[in-house]
């Protein structure tokens, strides 16, 4: 009976830490992948919002670039990619990985100021995403998701209530540049905005005071 106790603590433990999100660890990301031969005025031209994807994966290389398109450090006062009222950035970028070059499966979120990633969560979790996207299957059948979330407090408290507009606009050129940069990359994306907040909420694993803005799948177009 002990013994039989000792192994169903034992388990218990185990699966707890396997599913559990207090293990972080961090992953520093290889440099982005070098300049694209297209031309801005090209990817602009090409953009279109992409909803079927292959089952290739992601090099890490193309994700560490994506991911700096979005929320990168570009100059030496930490000003990033895109633009910020008043310097405040209140937006994080999570990724929901299930087939990105050498990464394990799961929730990680981007650190603009090590190039790194930390991780939330390990598992498979763009089912459960796809249905809080209410059935949205190019959130599931696709190599990640791009997040991006906003914490209104770090915004409002300088701007007001104006600071949640600000957050919004915020989000939309974090959106464009993953849009252009996936163009330029031949990979494909779509900005998502029909979710389920709480729900995304739960999966991300985040507080109270952060929202979810946009998720956006990337992976390799394919014709419908
Ligand atoms: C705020 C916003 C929310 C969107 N939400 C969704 C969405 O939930 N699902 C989807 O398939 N496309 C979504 N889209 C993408 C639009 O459907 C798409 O941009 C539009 O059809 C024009 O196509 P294009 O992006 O290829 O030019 C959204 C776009 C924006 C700007």
């Amino acid at each position: 009976m002990k013994t039989l106790i000792i192994m169903l603590l034992y388990f218990f433990f185990s699966v707890s830490f396997c599913a559990g999100s207090s293990h972080s660890y961090v992953i520093q990301l290889p440099e982005p992948a070098p300049d694209s031969d297209i031309s801005v005025e090209e990817a602009i031209e090409s953009r279109r919002s992409i909803r079927t994807f292959g089952s290739e994966s992601i090099s890490l290389t193309d994700l560490s670039r994506l991911l700096h398109s979005a929320q990168g450090i570009t100059s030496e006062y930490g000003y990033r990619a895109a633009p910020s009222a008043g310097a405040t950035f209140p937006l994080s970028v999570f990724v929901i990985i299930e087939n990105v070059d050498s990464l394990e499966a799961g929730i990680y979120v981007y650190e603009p100021a090590n190039k790194s990633l930390t991780s939330v969560r390990m598992g498979y979790f763009l089912a459960e995403l796809s249905d809080a996207a209410l059935g949205q299957t190019c959130v599931r059948d696709v190599p990640a998701v791009i997040a991006i979330t906003a914490e209104y407090g770090i915004i409002t408290s300088v701007y007001g209530n104006r600071g949640r507009r600000y957050a919004y606009m915020e989000a939309g050129h974090v959106s464009q540049n993953i849009y252009l940069q996936c163009t330029a990359m031949d990979l494909g994306t779509v900005a998502i905005g029909a979710f389920t907040d709480n729900t995304v909420m739960e999966i991300l694993g985040l507080s109270e005071d952060e929202t979810p803005l946009y998720l956006m799948p990337v992976g390799r177009p394919v014709e419908p």
